[in-house]
């Protein structure tokens, strides 16, 4: 076949496939839903999602078009984007057995994460969320409290040192590596018994810290980030593929995994009797044939990723966002001088809790939820074929004016008001429903005890005025957040 037949066949082929999809999206019934215009194919809509800022293309979509509207990630094939308040509890709550996950977060996470909570779905999902739900249970809350101070404590004193050893009245350190280490840290002792040292600079740990947060948050290029989405159109499993070093990331965790559980077996040996922390109720139901030694190991994996990886950026956005509210600093500091550091204190602290709600609205760690479609579904009205991609970005429901006044302010005070209390229920950066995050508690606690710990000891500055919301996965800011840290000298806490 010559090269001219050769075109010919490609260019017959290509009006073939374009009238297909065409004909096929006329008759779908999201045809007469208000639409982002497609452009060049594909490459339009991939290009702003790869290359401004994260969720900002699809903020100026939402003032556009409005709360429900289609956006085509793929020639003629509609996804709704959707920020109304309607559709977003009958996706999550009252027909959430009507869809799932996506195929392109099954692609990018199921080699991570397995069979674990955050992709199982129905009676395999009831029955994870039943056995682990008394560990994040508000009465097991307390116990946790310590943990979550030891290890602030831990950072606080390394800081304090290197301080001292410095010769100056301040370091410069990466809030990226404070951030992951000491989040991984606390995720390790309160859910597996385990203390990854990752504070304490264990280079293994410090590896598998790195690994993790790499996993779900590569820090790769806006063309690489272009390349993948394209990519995910075609195939999710082909944009996996491109992600530098992923296959050694996820052995590196996996190991570390698995190193874990046989401690923990080990130990059981020994004593006989299972802790009643996470790793320790998976265990008894291991014991109980239960679950497969597979389910155990993914059940871990997703805790340890998704109980280090979004907390570890929301305390990076704190630090951003209180770097540029030094009043806010002062305020916190005023709440808790003098007072012992205790779970009390903690739920007391009416500002402490408004900084830290405020940063999540602001910079949600997951500022994008999706599901697709099992089956046809009504939803806010319109019929939504089976395999349509539904997107929920709280990062962008969080910055329009008829949720929050002056949305994109940070405005902790929002949170004391007792005055409209409707307006809280537009916060989703947990999500809501039958998947949403088992660990929200503890992450605000968790963040609680890191900010009362770090910012009553010290000044912490980010070295950079502004930062973009980068965004894989999980949102984070960019450039790599570094932080100039001095001694703050008239308050000290508990
Ligand atoms: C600030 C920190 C955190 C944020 C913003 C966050 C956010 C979220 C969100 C939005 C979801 C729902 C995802 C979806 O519906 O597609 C989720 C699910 C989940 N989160 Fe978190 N999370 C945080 C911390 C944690 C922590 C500390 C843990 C564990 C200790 C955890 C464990 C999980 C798990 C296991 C799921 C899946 C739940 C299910 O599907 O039943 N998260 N998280």
């Amino acid at each position: 076949m010559d090269a001219v037949s050769v075109v010919g066949l490609l260019v017959l082929w290509l009006v073939g496939y374009w009238t297909y999809k065409y004909v096929k999206f006329r008759l779908n019934p999201l045809y007469h839903a208000p639409a982002v215009p497609m452009g060049i194919p594909v490459v339009s809509v991939m290009k702003q999602l790869a290359y401004e800022e994260a969720t900002a293309p699809m903020l100026r979509w939402t003032k556009t078009y409005g709360d429900f509207a289609i956006y085509f990630p793929w020639i003629w094939t509609p996804a709704v984007l959707t920020t109304s308040k309607e559709a977003v509890k009958c996706v999550m709550v009252e027909k959430e057995e009507k869809f799932t996950r996506t195929r392109l977060s099954r692609a990018i996470l199921y080699d991570i994460v397995g069979d674990g909570l955050l992709l199982s779905n129905e009676d395999m999902h009831a029955r994870q969320r039943k056995l682990l739900a008394p560990v994040f249970s508000p009465s097991n809350l307390p116990k946790f409290i310590s943990i979550f101070i030891q290890k602030s404590n831990e950072v606080a004193d390394r800081w304090e040192e290197k301080i001292k050893s410095s010769g100056d009245d301040h370091i410069v350190e990466s809030g990226y590596s404070t951030a992951a280490s000491v989040a991984m840290d606390i995720i390790g002792l309160a859910a597996f018994g385990y203390n990854f040292q990752a504070v304490a600079k264990n280079e293994k740990a410090s590896a598998v810290s790195r690994a993790a947060n790499d996993l779900v948050s590569p820090m790769i290029t806006a063309a690489g980030r272009l390349l993948i989405l394209l990519l995910s159109t075609i195939s999710p499993m082909l944009s996996v593929w491109v992600i530098p070093g992923r296959a050694k990331n996820i052995r590196t965790v996996r190991r570390a995994v698995r190193e874990v559980i046989q401690a923990r077996r080990k130990d059981l040996e020994g004593q006989g009797e299972f802790t009643r922390d996470l790793l320790g109720l998976i265990l008894e139901a291991d014991a109980r044939n239960e679950i497969t030694e597979k389910e155990l190991v993914d059940q871990c994996m997703t805790f340890l990723i998704a109980g280090h990886e979004t907390t570890a950026s929301a305390l990076q956005w704190i630090i951003v966002v209180l770097s540029q509210h030094p009043e806010a600093v002062e305020k916190i500091r005023h709440e808790l001088h003098g007072k012992e550091l205790t779970y009390e204190t903690l739920r007391n602290s009416k500002y402490l809790n408004a900084v830290v709600k405020e940063v999540l609205r602001l910079y949600p760690p997951v500022p994008i939820v999706s599901r697709q479609a099992l089956e046809d579904v009504e939803v806010q009205g319109f019929r939504i074929p089976k395999n349509t991609l539904i997107v929920i970005p709280p990062a962008v429901i969080h910055m329009l004016e008829e949720n929050f006044d002056h949305a994109e302010e940070f405005i902790p005070e929002r949170w004391l008001r007792e005055d409209n209390p409707a307006k809280a229920s537009n916060f989703l950066s947990f999500n809501i429903g039958g998947h949403n995050c088992i660990g929200q508690r503890f992450a605000f606690f968790e963040l609680l005890v890191l900010v009362s710990v770090l910012y009553t000891r010290f000044n912490i500055q980010a070295t950079e005025e502004r930062y973009r919301k980068y965004s894989r996965v999980t949102m984070k800011p960019s450039p790599e957040l570094f932080v100039r840290v001095s001694v703050a000298k008239e308050h000290s806490a508990s």
